[in-house]
């Protein structure tokens, strides 16, 4: 008899119809993996009809009016536990929130995305900001739009923002940010005056094969489940996840420089574990999701840069390393080797920058986005804007504008708000690391001998089991009993670097 249903058989029915969607949104995601990877040039056009269908009735199922009364029926249900009320709260906010786009805007922002991504391409070859220009004035002006049907509190920016990271904010950034300047700045002053090192071994020439198996070798080493995962080639690395038993990453490999595959595998290999450890029997529903792009960020740059780049870390690898790659490294030492890969120095492009030069890099494009937004910053000779805010941060001159603002492919994709999750994404990893040291007192000894499952065991009682459960903030209070603060980055920086 329909309406008489228990609330175990109208959950089980939320559950089947959310899994039926993460079924088809992971089918998308197979094909977009394999456009990537393996996918012949001519397959191209068919591909793309294909993920175009799977995407409409991806919408068409999240959008049914019977879901809908479905969740609000099970809203506020005491007799489901608190992982079951969290479940159905958060697929209400994403369902509320789908349904507000408007057909029409949906299809405008697809079509100006696309207009903007082939100007952008082009603006780049050309090397002329200006080709660029009215596309993005375009994509600003829908973005405002945007904002404006989501909602927000203080600022439109934090509309956008919140569609990557809930709970973070314009204030909060604000205040992230003037420490960045004012801890920060110094900080690149000392290090300046810093004798300079060798760094020219790390662009001999290091064999494809053997770079190859050594990111395979780490990945393994890290926990990586090579049985609920795989590694290919791709342009740009990337990891992508079907469900927690299958997780896959990508990495490229340079001939000429060391550090391109290394510290790309390392950084995947963090976003992997996050996706492997994600709770299975949660698949398709949002606590089986990750937490938020910061968080996401927090798991491959804690691999990459706390470990990855650590001392310890490189006590147990670089002998094997050296072992693997003689010819290159016989007459290098390890803290030769160690300086080498820490070297601080500012530069024009973000994904080349440093671990702390890299903030600022995020935070010009913050400030930039959020000017675009409020109407402070005109798009009208953005690259002059771009130069200044580099000029005044970062101290360099940008030469031109396919080095300078026009970078990035952020922007053209309509992604207003990415950007600081990459700056949180480091200081959430700062302060879990110093939890993670704290709590486990033989974590550098591990480390330091090639042990890293103390690490990983940490990091999957403390952060990989909840999903979306609590916001990352929540998160972070949980763990270390502080919301996010940035004195544990400036910190582990100012210990590591001075
Ligand atoms: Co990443």
């Amino acid at each position: 008899m329909p309406g008489s249903k228990s609330t175990a058989e109208q959950y089980a029915d939320y559950k089947l119809k959310m899994q039926k969607i993460a079924d088809v949104r992971n089918a998308i995601a197979v094909l977009g993996w394999d456009q990537e990877t393996y996918l012949p040039e001519k397959g191209a056009a068919f591909r793309g009809q294909q993920i175009t269908t799977l995407s409409s009735i991806a919408h068409e199922l999240f959008t049914a009016e019977d879901l809908g009364s479905l969740l609000h029926q099970l809203q506020n249900n005491q007799d489901l536990n608190a992982v079951q009320q969290k479940n159905i709260l958060l697929s209400i906010e994403d369902y509320d929130k789908n349904k507000k786009y408007p057909a029409a805007l949906v299809a405008e922002i697809s079509e100006a995305t696309n207009q903007a991504y082939h100007a952008w391409i082009k603006a780049r070859k050309a090397n002329d900001y200006q080709i660029f220009a009215p596309a993005l004035t375009r994509m600003v002006e829908l973005k405002r739009k945007e904002a404006d049907i989501l909602g927000y509190e203080d600022h439109p920016y934090n509309a956008l923002l919140n569609e990557y990271e809930k709970g973070a904010n314009t204030s909060m950034l604000d205040t992230i940010f003037t420490e960045v300047k004012s801890a920060l700045s110094p900080l690149l002053d000392k290090i300046a005056q810093q004798p300079a090192v060798r760094r020219d071994f790390l662009h001999r020439n290091y064999n494809k094969d053997k770079q190859w198996k050594l990111g395979i070798d780490i990945l393994k080493e890290m926990g990586y489940d090579m049985k609920a995962g795989r590694q290919d080639i791709s342009e740009h690395p990337f990891t992508t996840s079907f469900n927690p038993l299958d997780v896959r990453v990508t990495t490229r490999i340079d001939e000429n420089d060391f550090s391109n595959m290394t510290w790309s595998c390392i950084h995947e290999g963090g976003h992997a574990l996050y996706e492997q450890g994600l709770p299975s029997e949660q698949y398709g529903l949002p606590c089986g999701e990750a937490a938020s792009l910061g968080i996401h960020e927090s798991q491959s740059r804690l691999w990459e840069n706390n470990v990855g780049r650590s001392l310890d870390f490189w006590k147990f690898q670089y002998p094997k390393v050296q072992q693997l790659f003689t010819e290159n490294l016989s007459d290098v030492s390890l803290e030769e080797f160690y300086h080498a890969i820490n070297h601080v120095q500012p530069s024009l492009i973000r994904t080349e920058a440093d671990e702390l030069t890299y903030h600022f890099h995020i935070m010009i494009r913050y400030e930039i986005e959020k000017g675009l937004i409020d109407g402070s910053i005109s798009t009208k000779d953005l690259n002059h804007t771009w130069n200044e805010y580099y000029r005044q941060y970062l101290h360099v001159e940008v030469p031109d504008d396919a080095q300078g603002v026009l970078q990035d492919i952020h922007w053209s994709h309509g992604s207003f708000g990415y950007f600081p999750t990459y700056s949180l994404g480091s200081f959430y990893a700062a302060q879990f690391f110093a939890s993670a040291q704290k709590q486990v007192p033989e974590l550098a000894t591990d480390i330091a001998s090639g042990q890293y499952h103390s690490l990983l065991e940490w990091l999957r009682t403390n952060v990989h089991p909840f999903g979306r459960f609590y916001t990352s903030n929540e998160l972070c209070e949980k763990i270390t009993g502080k919301p996010l603060q940035f004195s544990y980055f400036l910190d582990y920086a100012t210990k590591k670097f001075l």
